[in-house]
């Protein structure tokens, strides 16, 4: 009897030290969307409020609070690095190439953090913010929406040389650059075309497309002269900084017109058309085309893994109080 009992105890002893194994070794990172439903249930309100107020003013906010989310998250994972200023022990990220005079929405950021700061003061993480902000403004530009994981905490440090290393792909880039810049994130080739769906809002510098309407020729030639018109073949200022929209028809809808385009060889950055140029991608780029419901559910799947990069979880890193440097 005492035998079987002690037996029993041991086996249902076995079987909790076995879940709670499997809870925390099984499950694919340390986020969760409830990780602030007791320490800051407003976060959710109170971010949105900054986003609607910052996109009622001006449409390409939302777009750019989306790319500070890809670039933080490529960059040593999402951990708030990019929005460090610059110190005098650290040269941050913020001019590396693929990000000076490029990144925008920095103070959106911190109209965000304040507020946030006021409901729960020194809880909510830089990191975090970023993950919120983008999937509002996806929603509020008339996308998805869909539940974000937290529990994100900031890094004390940044990094130009990581930020330059090549991790963030070029417009440059060739379909099988792109495929393997997003492989080395853990994100498939339908991750990376989904994402990329997210040039559907916001805007370009002449610089960075400058040779794909100049010297491509996998481009409609009249939509490449339109262009031409406010790009100048010359390079150097103040040309060079002249922008135009990503997806010329829709630039402030987050729909799927910029797959559309791409069909009709009206790809923005030569990047962008490489989705489209006779590779492995071009079936899926017509799927998105004409079926923006997949589009959606694989775009929101793909920002749901790319939010889990490398978070800083546990006591790693800190909850800074400003999102531009790190606590004292
Ligand atoms: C696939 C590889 C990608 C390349 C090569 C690329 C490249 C670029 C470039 C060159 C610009 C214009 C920058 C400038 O002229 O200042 C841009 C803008 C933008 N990118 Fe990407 N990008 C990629 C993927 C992504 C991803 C994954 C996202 C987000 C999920 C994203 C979101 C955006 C947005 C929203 C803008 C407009 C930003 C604004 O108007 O401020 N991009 N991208
Ligand atoms: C960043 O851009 C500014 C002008 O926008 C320029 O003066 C500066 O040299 C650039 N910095 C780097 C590191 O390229
Ligand atoms: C186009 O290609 C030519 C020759 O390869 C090169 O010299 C030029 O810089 C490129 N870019 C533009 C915008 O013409």
């Amino acid at each position: 009897m005492a035998a079987s009992t002690s037996h029993s105890f041991c086996s249902s002893l076995a079987i909790v030290v076995l879940a709670v194994l499997v809870i925390f070794t099984g499950s694919s990172s340390a986020l969760s969307k409830n990780h602030y439903s007791k320490s800051c249930p407003k976060v959710f309100t109170a971010v949105q409020s900054v986003v609607q107020s910052a996109i009622s003013k001006q449409p390409r906010q939302g777009a750019s609070l989306i790319r500070l989310f890809f670039h933080d998250c490529f960059v040593n994972g999402c951990d708030g690095s990019v929005l460090l200023d610059d110190t005098s022990s650290f040269t941050g990220e913020k001019t590396a190439g693929p990000n000076n005079g490029s990144l925008r929405a920095f103070e959106v950021v911190d109209d965000i953090k304040s507020k946030v700061e006021k409901e729960c003061p020194g809880v909510v993480s830089c990191a975090d913010i970023l993950a919120i902000a983008a999937r509002d403004s996806v929603e509020i530009l008339g996308g998805p929406s869909w539940d974000v994981k937290l529990g994100r905490r900031d890094s004390k440090t940044a990094s130009l040389s990581a930020a330059n290393s090549g991790v963030i792909p070029p417009p440059t880039s060739t379909l099988s650059n792109l495929i393997s810049r997003f492989q080395a994130k853990g994100l498939s080739t339908k991750d990376m075309v989904a994402l990329s769906g997210a040039h559907t809002i916001g805007k370009a510098r002449c610089v960075v497309f400058r040779d794909h309407i100049y010297n491509d020729s996998n481009i409609d030639s009249s939509f490449a002269k339109t262009r031409q018109n406010k790009c100048p073949r010359t390079t150097g200022l103040p040309g060079d900084n002249k922008i135009a929209p990503l997806d010329l028809q829709t630039p402030t809808t987050f729909d799927n017109y910029y797959f559309k385009n791409l069909i009709s060889q009206k790809g923005l950055l030569h990047s962008d058309q490489e989705l489209f140029n006779g590779g492995s991608t071009d079936s899926l780029v017509k799927t998105y085309s004409q079926d923006v419901k997949t589009f959606y559910s694989d775009f929101v799947k793909a920002m749901i893994k790319m939010g889990d990069i490398n978070p800083l979880t546990g006591s790693s890193g800190e909850i800074r109080k400003n999102c531009r440097k790190v606590n004292n």
